[in-house]
């Protein structure tokens, strides 16, 4: 599996021309063009080629070049996926799939990517993503992210869940009263340790209010403080912040630096445990200090 930077995932209408260009010089670590539920139903067949077009003909630099297509029980699936990959061929690096409910919707996208490899003759495999934004699919998350080697993330769909689940939120998917804490805490809680019991990234929910910056860093803080390595942007504006939040800082890569400088010196004399600037430092903290310094690896800080 490859392992990609996927701080900021910046979703851009398949149908919008227009918006291309910006969205492949936003700085995103991945861009998708969305054939779903920001494009119209009429507009969706006709998306599908201006979306591989793109892919082929517009210089995204380091950007991961994505689609998300329709859900595997709506008439466009299979279209979606035919059309785009053998359009777009090895200029297509992931595909998410939406609304997925059990393993075998992500399994029936694998066996039809592994047919148009092969008849394309593809050089490169195509990798998956997935949205978690049905109650039916975090029942079955563990299953779900185990589903396919193609798999390298699962995204948190706050929008569609809020509706899967029947909650009362506003246009930004947050609960119409004061309710204390997160309150999606436990669908985000389930994500990301069904992932990172995979192996794979967890990333989370798009944030409608783009007006709102300050609002955004709070959400991505939030969600990397779990364990989240990224979250969706729907506008331009909102990459900066997710790529500033995601990534560790100066000062958490020299302390991890430290850490582990300190338990190797500790255990070459034979102890497991020492002492740094007052405070325990065990194998549990090598691991966490390694989670720092593998990110910083990443990310070329
Ligand atoms: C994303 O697709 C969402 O529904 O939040
Ligand atoms: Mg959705």
């Amino acid at each position: 599996m490859t392992v990609r930077a996927r701080r900021s995932e910046l979703a851009t209408p398949a149908s919008n021309e227009w918006m291309f260009a910006k969205a492949a010089a936003s700085g995103a670590d991945l861009v998708f063009l969305d054939l779903e539920d920001a494009v119209a139903p009429a507009q969706r067949e006709a998306a599908r080629g201006k979306a591989a077009a793109a892919l082929r003909d517009l210089d995204w630099g380091r950007t991961v070049r994505a689609i998300r297509m329709n859900a595997v029980d709506t008439r466009w699936a299979h279209a979606d996926v035919i059309e785009v990959v053998t359009q777009a061929r090895e200029a297509l690096d992931v595909i998410i799939v939406p609304k997925v409910r059990s393993a075998r919707d992500v399994w029936w996208v694998d066996v039809l990517l592994t047919q148009l490899e092969e008849v394309l003759g593809l050089q490169k495999r195509i990798a998956l993503e997935v949205l978690i934004e049905e109650t039916e699919g975090l029942q079955n998350v563990a299953e779900i992210t185990r589903a396919s080697d193609r798999l390298e993330a699962v995204v948190f769909g706050a929008g569609d869940f809020s509706a899967s689940q029947g909650a009362r939120v506003d246009t930004n998917f947050d609960p119409v009263v004061d309710y204390p804490g997160d309150m999606w805490h436990y669908a985000r809680a389930r994500i990301v340790v069904a992932a990172r019991a995979a192996g794979i990234d967890a990333i989370d929910a798009p944030f409608p209010a783009y007006r709102d910056p300050e609002a955004y860093r709070t959400a991505c803080d939030r969600a990397a403080a779990m364990g989240y390595v990224g979250k969706w942007a729907i506008h331009p504006s909102q990459v900066g912040p997710a790529n500033e939040a995601f990534a560790p800082t100066h000062d958490e890569i020299a302390h991890a630096r430290k850490v582990v400088a300190a338990y190797r010196e500790a255990e070459a004399t034979g102890r497991g445990a020492t002492g740094l600037d007052g405070m325990l430092v065990d194998a549990a903290h090598l691991r966490l200090a390694d989670n720092i310094t593998r990110r910083a690896e990443l990310l070329g800080l």
